[in-house]
C-alpha cells in the first residue's frame, strides 16, 4: 500500500480522528489537574508562610524588647533550617522601619522594602515575588500592652512549589502519552474493525466490475454493513444469473436467425436455378416431343442458362464460404485506381463522366486485397449500370478518426426507400440479370475487415456508397 493511498483511507483517517479527539481531551484533563493542584498547593504554602510568620512573630517579642540581636539571629537560622528550608530569609525592623536584623542566603538577596510597606502593616501582607519565586510576608511584632515594637519580614520560598509541581507535570506527560498512544491504537482497532466489511466489499465490487459476475463476499460486521454484504451478494447473484440468461437467449437468436438465413438463401438459390433449369428443361421437352437433334441456337441457350446456373452457384459459395485470406498492408488507392481501369471502357459506353478525387495521404490498411477490389468492383459496377443513360461518377477516398473511407457517388435514379434495406440482402435484386449477390458479398467482405458500409441515395439524384475500413 502506498503512502497517498494510506493517507487517504477510512480507517486511517478515523483512527487519526480518535486519536486527535483522545490527545485534544488528555491534554485539557491534565492541564486543569495541573492548574488545579498549582492553585491548592500556592494556598497551602501561602497558609503555611503566614502561620509561621506569625509564630516567629510572638518568639521575636521578648529578643526584640531586649534588643538581643544573636537571639534573634538564632530564631531565624533556626527557624530556616527546621522549615525543610522553606524559609529563604528573615527581617526584623524596628517600629520607624530601621534594620534590626537580617538573614538571608547570598543567593537570594530580598529586594528592598519601603518603610511604608512595614509600618502600613496593620496585619498581615503577603505580596507574591514571581521574579524570585517567594512570598514575601510582611507582620507586626506586637508586645503585649505595648502594642506594635518592630516588625518581621519573611521570605517563603515557592522552590518545592515549583519542584512538586514539575514532578506532577512530569507524571501527567506519562500519562497523557500513553493515554494518547492507547487511544491511537484502539482507533487503528475499531476503524479496521469497522472498516474490514467495508474493504471486503470494496474488493467483490471491484470483482464483479472486472467481469467475475457472480463473485461473492464474506458476509461479516454487523447491522448496515452485515445487511450490505447481503444485498450486494444477492445482487451480484441475480447480475449472473440476467446476463446468462441474456447469453443463452442470444444464442438461441443468432441459431433462429442462422437458420431463418439459410432458409432464406435456399429459397433464394432454388428460385435463381429453377428458372434457367425451367428454360433448359423446356428445350430439351420439346426437342424430344419433336424427336430431333438440338439446334445450334437451342444449344447457345441451354449454354447460356448452364453458364447462369454456374454464376450463380458460385457466387453462392463465394458468400457463404468466403475465401479465408491473408490480411496485408493494402493501399486503397491502388485498388479503386484498379477498378476505375477495369471499368473504363464500361463507362465510355455509357457516356459517363469520372472524377476521380484521391486523398494520397491517407494510412495503408490491414486489408485482403482481392476481396476489397471485389467490393469495390460490385459498388462501382452497380453505379455504372444505374446511370444506363450517362451521368457522372465521383470516386473519393480520405481518412477520419481511425478510420479510411473509399466513397463511390452515382447521379444514377438512387434506390427507393421500400429497396434500401434489402439491398444488402442475398439473391435482391431489380435488374433482370443481375444475382443480388453483389451487395451482399461486399457487405461480407467489409464485415471480416472490421468496417461497414454506408449507403445515401436520393431518388432521381443518385447514389453514394461508402466503405469505412479501421486503420
Ligand atoms: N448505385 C445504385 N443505384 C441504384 N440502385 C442500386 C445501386 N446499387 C445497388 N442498387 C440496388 O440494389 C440491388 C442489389 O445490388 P447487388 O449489387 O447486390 O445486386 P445486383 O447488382 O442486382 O446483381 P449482381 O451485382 O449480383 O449482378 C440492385 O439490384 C439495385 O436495385
Ligand atoms: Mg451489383
Amino acid at each position: 500500500m502506498t503512502i497517498k493511498r494510506l493517507l487517504n483511507s477510512i480507517a486511517f483517517r478515523i483512527s487519526i480522528s480518535i486519536a486527535l479527539v483522545v490527545a485534544s481531551t488528555t491534554v485539557t484533563v491534565a492541564w486543569l489537574i495541573l492548574r488545579e493542584e498549582r492553585h491548592v498547593l500556592e494556598l497551602e504554602l501561602q497558609k503555611k508562610g503566614t502561620y509561621l510568620a506569625e509564630i516567629i512573630s510572638h518568639q521575636m517579642v521578648e529578643p526584640l524588647l531586649y534588643e538581643e540581636r544573636y537571639a534573634i539571629y538564632s530564631l531565624f537560622q533556626s527557624s530556616m533550617t527546621a522549615e525543610k528550608g522553606i524559609v529563604a530569609f528573615g527581617e526584623v525592623y524596628g517600629l520607624k522601619g530601621e534594620p534590626i536584623v537580617k538573614v538571608y542566603d547570598e543567593k537570594l538577596k530580598p529586594p528592598h522594602v519601603d518603610k511604608a510597606v512595614l509600618s502600613g502593616s496593620q496585619s498581615i501582607i503577603l505580596r507574591d515575588n514571581p521574579a524570585l519565586q517567594i512570598y514575601d510576608i510582611s507582620v507586626p511584632i506586637v508586645a503585649k500592652g505595648l502594642g506594635t515594637v518592630g516588625y518581621l519580614r519573611l521570605g517563603i520560598t515557592k522552590k518545592f512549589l515549583i519542584e512538586t509541581l514539575a514532578g506532577i507535570k512530569k507524571k501527567l506527560y506519562l500519562l497523557s502519552s500513553v493515554i494518547v498512544l492507547s487511544g491511537i491504537m484502539a482507533g487503528l482497532w475499531m476503524a479496521r474493525k469497522i472498516i474490514r466489511p467495508v474493504l471486503i466489499l470494496n474488493q467483490g465490487v471491484k470483482r464483479v466490475g472486472s467481469g467475475e459476475l457472480g463473485a461473492e463476499v464474506e458476509v461479516i460486521g454487523e447491522g448496515e454493513i452485515k445487511e450490505l454484504s447481503v444485498a450486494f451478494n444477492e445482487m451480484s447473484r441475480k447480475v449472473k444469473e440476467s446476463v446468462d440468461a441474456i447469453k443463452a437467449a442470444q444464442e438461441n437468436l443468432i441459431r433462429t436467425e442462422k437458420l431463418y438465413a439459410l432458409g432464406e438463401f435456399s429459397a433464394g438459390l432454388a428460385h435463381e436455378i429453377k428458372n434457367p433449369l425451367t428454360s433448359i428443361k423446356m428445350l430439351m421437352q420439346t426437342a424430344k416431343e419433336k424427336n430431333h437433334a438440338l439446334c445450334a441456337a437451342d444449344i447457345e441457350i441451354i449454354e447460356g442458362e448452364i453458364n447462369r446456373i454456374d454464376r450463380i452457384v458460385k457466387e453462392f459459395l463465394a458468400f457463404a464460404r468466403p475465401a479465408k485470406a491473408e490480411f496485408i498492408s493494402t493501399d486503397i488507392n491502388e485498388l479503386l485506381k484498379e477498378v476505375i481501369t477495369l471499368s473504363r471502357p464500361n463507362m465510355e459506353q455509357s457516356n459517363i463522366n469520372l472524377i476521380e478525387e484521391l486523398d494520397f495521404s491517407i494510412p495503408k490498411v490491414k486489408a485482403h486485397p482481392d476481396g476489397m477490389r471485389q467490393v469495390i468492383l460490385n459498388i462501382v459496377l452497380n453505379a455504372i449500370q444505374a446511370m444506363e443513360r450517362g451521368g457522372t461518377l465521383k470516386v473519393t477516398s480520405s481518412a477520419g478518426d481511425g478510420t479510411v473511407s473509399a466513397c463511390i457517388h452515382d447521379t444514377g435514379p438512387g434506390i427507393p426507400d421500400e429497396n434500401l434495406n434489402r439491398i444488402f440482402d442475398p439473391f435482391f435484386t431489380t435488374k433482370e440479370d443481375g444475382t443480388g449477390m453483389g451487395l451482399a458479398i461486399a457487405y461480407n467482405i467489409v464485415r471480416e475487415h472490421g468496417g461497414s458500409m454506408e449507403v445515401d441515395t436520393a431518388i432521381n439524384r443518385g447514389t453514394i456508397v461508402s466503405i469505412l475500413l479501421p486503420t
